[in-house]
């Protein structure tokens, strides 16, 4: 079965006995995107994997491939391709068996083989390694060497969770720009578990940011970062995370330690949320009093930890030598920086 993949969950939910891994999961991803299932530990995004895969079936819910209905087909009989954190390789035998062995099991003809395992090793840049076994690899090639196990079946969908976690920072990185820019050739929708936030944010066009086995948000990593839609995104999402500063609303305009801020207004009065990047926070000129608690020299820039009467929050600097630890300084914040969230309810507000 060649596939254009195109992937779509309709309500899916996936039960342990009384545990709810997945609730009612609904998921449209665009043949070729690379997609990316963000979220914290435990929050459901391997069982979503797996339920792509075919290696387990929803409790509730449909799973479909170009609008057909692939709920009740098993791992064999879906036309996708998985890397595991751990890679799963076969350690007795070599790269170029391991690469093979899915051909071997489609009962490829052996004279096509050959070909396809050098094409595949080649595109992920092993091909002098064909020979070695996985003990004999480092850990980057070894991760190679599971994609190109994955790519040989030329499946419709790749499936990958978490390849990139046993690499060490530098590899990681470079490995990160191979795989966009493999998978941009490939032209496979390809979905990537991560609970990186930066690898979602540099690789995916879409992510889906999950929590407690629902989806949460679903956008370009550009657009969940600059409209959050609630305050659990708006913290998981962005690093250091952003302020989250309570402050009341008063017909429309909030303000924090009775400074009101300079936002175009929202309806009512009520407790709010206001939330502000630290590289948003203003430092000098007219603004809340605040005392410098920590100053944290990043080379580049520096992250000043400050506390004011309401709380605390952190601001991006250009240079640490501007500030000293138990400085008083005045804080203030750009405008449309500024993001507003219901606090009883912690839904983002619409500022107009
Ligand atoms: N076989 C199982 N039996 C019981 N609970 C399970 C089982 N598999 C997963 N869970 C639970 O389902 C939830 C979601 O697990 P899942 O593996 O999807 O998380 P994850 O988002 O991939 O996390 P991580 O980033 O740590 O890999 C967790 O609370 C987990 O403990
Ligand atoms: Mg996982």
């Amino acid at each position: 079965m060649t596939t254009q993949g195109q992937v779509r969950l309709e309500n899916v939910a996936k039960y342990h006995g009384q545990v709810a891994a997945l609730k009612n999961v609904e998921l449209d991803i665009r043949p070729g995107e690379f997609f990316a299932l963000l979220g914290p530990s435990g929050s459901g995004k391997s069982t979503t994997l797996r339920l792509l895969a075919g290696l387990d079936k929803p409790t509730r819910g449909r799973i479909l491939f170009d609008g057909a209905d692939v709920t009740a087909k098993g791992a064999q009989d879906r036309d996708v391709a998985m890397v595991f954190q751990s890679y799963a390789l076969y350690p007795h035998m070599t790269v170029a068996q391991n690469i093979s062995f899915p051909l071997e099991m489609e009962k490829t003809p052996k004279a096509e083989i050959a070909g396809r395992v050098q094409e595949a090793a080649r595109k992920v840049r092993i091909e002098h390694l064909l020979d070695r076994r996985p003990g004999q690899l480092s850990g980057g090639q070894q991760q190679r060497c599971a994609l190109a196990r994955a790519i040989v079946r030329r499946s419709g969908l790749f499936l990958l969770d978490e390849p990139l976690s046993n690499l060490d920072a530098k590899l990681r990185l470079e490995t990160r720009t191979e795989l966009k820019r493999l998978q941009r050739s490939l032209g496979v929708t390809t979905v990537y578990v991560t609970h990186d936030q930066e690898e979602a944010l540099t690789l995916a066009d879409r992510m889906a940011v999950f929590m407690d086995g629902e989806i949460r948000q679903i956008g370009s990593p550009a657009e969940v970062f600059a409209r959050p839609n609630s305050i659990e995104v708006a913290a998981f999402i962005g690093s250091p995370p952003m302020n989250l500063m309570k402050a009341t609303l008063t017909d429309g305009v909030p303000s924090i330690d009775g400074r009101p801020l300079d936002v175009k207004p929202v309806s009512g009065s009520r407790e709010v949320i206001v939330g502000v990047r630290p590289s948003a926070v203003r430092i000098g000129g007219d603004g809340i009093r605040a005392t410098v608690d920590l100053v944290e020299n990043l080379g580049d820039n520096a992250i000043l930890d400050l506390s004011y009467e309401g709380g605390t929050a952190r601001a991006r600097v250009d240079d640490a030598a501007d500030y000293a630890e138990g400085q008083t300084v005045a804080m203030s914040f750009d405008a449309k920086n500024i993001h507003l969230f219901d606090a009883a309810s912690g839904r983002r507000l619409e500022v107009q």
